[in-house]
């Protein structure tokens, strides 16, 4: 077929760890979840911002200068960043790419993550701590949604990079990374068991 692909948005998706066995992902979770009972501010705000859930987004948003366990999770996923940000033809001009923000979420049953994107970001990307069977994934929106005019709607089993949303699925031990202007949802969360992952964000500096 003689098609040319203009414009890919190009997401990244690695296991970094080994799950189960891995130490530092058993670290990662006894924190996340030491995290979610002492840090009285972040359940206040999650009361309102994240029903039913816990996030640390707007009371412990630097975790990986505050521990040294997330500190070596910022080391691991610093790699990555390197791959991708090559892999997107990014030239940073002798500036580097930093890790700026990251914070821990717990979703249980029916928690929500509505659309957003993360703004003043460059990378930003998940890293699954603990992933119950059947939980929600990272849902994607096509970037090029608002400009669909007289579009006709795709074919139920269109081929992924013709679908207007994909969800990557949440896996224990893997990390997912897409530039920070794509939007993206977590959907209810289906499971009675807690979902927990940690975000960040990357600037260019
Ligand atoms: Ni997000």
């Amino acid at each position: 077929m003689p098609l040319t692909t203009l414009f890919p948005t190009r997401v990244y998706t690695a296991r970094i760890s080994r799950g189960v066995n891995d130490d530092l992902n058993t670290r990662l979770l006894r924190e996340c979840r030491q995290l979610s009972m002492e840090d009285v501010a972040g359940r206040l705000w999650s009361e309102t911002n994240y029903p039913g859930g816990y996030t640390s987004y707007s009371s412990a948003s630097r975790m990986h200068r505050m521990s040294p366990t997330f500190g070596a999770l910022e080391k691991r996923i610093d790699a990555h960043v390197r791959v991708y940000a090559k892999a997107l033809d990014f030239d940073l001009a002798g500036r580097k790419l930093e890790m700026t923000d990251c914070w821990v979420n717990v979703m249980t049953r029916q928690v929500v993550h509505g659309l957003h994107l993360h703004p003043l970001a460059t990378l930003s990307g998940t890293y699954y701590v603990r992933t119950p069977r059947h939980c929600s994934g990272l849902k994607f929106e096509d970037p090029r949604l608002d400009r669909y005019m007289a579009a006709p709607p795709k074919r139920r089993k269109a081929k992924r990079e013709n679908q207007v949303w994909v969800t990557i699925p949440a896996e224990q031990g893997n990390l997912v990374l897409f530039e920070s202007w794509l939007r993206h949802e977590v959907a209810p969360n289906p499971t009675v068991t807690e979902r927990i992952s940690i975000s960040f964000n990357y600037s260019w500096f």
